[in-house]
């Protein structure tokens, strides 16, 4: 990365999850030194300061997209977008101790172990869990409560892929032998109450074990009606809706075209509805859902078309992380949902709290890294899969016109996007170590675990008759 300028952003309207205020912000060796008015005198320009005008724009902390898969490999292909296309911005995490070539021929530790290695040592603190994708990744309930007690054992936070995946695997075989085999069985074989099921079961779970959970892609109005009640019944639950389920729906599968229907498959599905995109963005504006991810896990044509005779060969996955927070902005502030504060929560501050990066990340303020986005709230772009960066061929926002363009972005002090241009090479991204126990989701956690732990009650002992049970062989 080049040398860490000094940026004054002049003028705007900064924007935090509680507050917006007009301020100039002073940005130097990749973290914010000051906000205020007028921090620099009229005329002045000192040696090594470059200034941005901001007037009439709003100056956002970076986006935080919760939930991405780049270079995945996954249903016998890898997504195209690689960490450098797909963000051009973060490296790669190191990968998991498992993949990482043994010094010695020794076995790998045991999961539990790893888990523990993962938090304390490699700044790993949330672990998730899938309950759908049978023979492959799916886990059962007392593997998930094993890996919910310790998740909550090393203050980590669970997450999971909710959608019961032995329903699934039956619904499918009913779906091929009814000859549906195009993209329109890839829903039907897994219904809204599928996923609402499993929503279901992993707080139930999560409950008993006293353990923080985030249910990741929430699809349908089911699900998050489940959350919302979880919530409302005291549970630490925590719902990220994406881009693709807030922007668009599962009418895509019933497409005449194959192709297109194909592009839409991922899981859980995008739902026929089409009420659910608003409802989502509802329950995010109040509350009720806290986060928002993309799931940006792309797939060619040619790579869908693995499952051109058969709708569970395509490999699952959309895009969304360039287009996000456009979407997020058109559908929830443009519409009247939510107002600019709400989009900075949902977008990136709730993601800082509950991921343990607040307030280095997720908030414009003194001695937080300078992860910045100037935007125009009044400007449009159209999505398409002509213009946008990834390259994956398809958008499954193709044609959306969008209120709120990022003219600016700035990462850890340096400028990385602005006029069309990216100044970004492979590798400019970094790794940020997340420490456990993140305050935002353990408080409640622990002082349930000292007030709320049951304890026997005191009696005499049973001093009368008791039956004598014969054996039956
Ligand atoms: O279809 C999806 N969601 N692909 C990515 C893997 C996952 O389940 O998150
Ligand atoms: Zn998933
Ligand atoms: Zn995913």
């Amino acid at each position: 990365m080049a040398a860490p300028s000094r940026l004054l952003i002049r003028g705007g309207r900064v924007v935090n999850d509680d507050l917006s205020q007009v301020a100039d912000v002073l940005v130097e060796d990749g973290a914010v030194r000051a906000i205020g008015r007028d921090l620099l005198p009229p005329g002045a320009a000192p040696a090594g300061l470059r200034v941005l005008d901001a007037a009439g724009k709003l100056v956002l902390p970076g986006g935080i997209d919760t939930h991405t898969h780049m270079q995945f490999p996954f249903m016998g292909s890898r997504s195209v977008d690689d960490f450098h296309q797909g963000t051009k911005v973060p490296a790669p995490p190191r990968p998991p101790l498992r993949s990482a070539p043994p010094p010695t021929p020794l076995p790998p530790p045991p999961v539990k172990e790893e888990m523990k290695i993962l938090a304390q040592d490699k700044g790993v603190n949330s672990f998730k869990m899938f309950m759908a994708y049978k023979d492959l990744y799916m886990v059962r309930d007392e593997e998930l409560y094993a890996a919910f007690s310790q998740c909550k054992e090393i203050g980590a936070i669970a997450q999971v892929h909710a959608e019961n995946g032995d329903l699934i695997a039956e619904g499918a075989k009913k779906m091929l032998a009814l000859g549906i085999t195009g993209p329109e069985g890839h829903e039907l074989c897994r219904p809204e109450a599928v996923e609402a099921e499993a929503t279901l079961r992993a707080i139930t779970i999560a409950s008993a074990v006293n353990c923080p959970l985030y249910i990741v892609h929430v699809m349908s109005k089911s699900a998050a009606k489940v959350i919302a009640d979880a919530r409302r019944d005291g549970q630490v639950v925590y719902g990220e809706p994406i881009a693709a389920s807030l922007g668009t729906d599962g009418t895509h599968y019933w497409h005449r075209e194959w192709h297109h229907a194909a592009h839409h498959v991922m899981g859980p599905p995008l739902r026929p509805d089409p009420s659910t995109p608003h409802f989502l963005m509802n329950l995010l504006a109040n509350g009720d859902l806290t986060t928002t991810g993309t799931d940006h896990c792309t797939f060619n044509t040619c790579q869908k078309a693995l499952g051109k005779d058969d709708f569970t060969k395509i490999p699952n996955g959309v895009n969304g992380v360039e287009d996000r927070m456009s979407v997020i902005w058109e559908k929830g502030v443009h519409s009247g949902k939510m107002d600019e504060n709400r989009f900075v929560a949902v977008t990136s501050t709730n993601a800082a709290k509950v991921f343990n990066l607040y307030p280095r990340k997720g908030r414009i303020a003194v001695g937080s890294d300078a992860d910045i986005v100037i935007w125009d709230p009044k400007a449009t772009r159209t999505i398409s899969a002509k213009t946008h960066h990834q390259a994956v061929n398809f958008n499954i926002f193709e044609g959306m016109v969008c209120h709120g363009v990022p003219l600016v972005t700035i990462s850890r002090g340096k400028v990385v996007y602005e006029a069309g241009v990216f100044s970004v090479s492979a590798g400019d991204g970094k790794f940020i170590p997340r420490k456990p126990f993140a305050e935002y989701v353990y408080k409640r956690i622990k002082q349930r675990d000292q007030t709320c732990t049951p304890t026997p009650v005191e009696r005499e002992p049973y001093k009368g008759e008791v039956v004598t049970v014969k054996s039956t062989e």
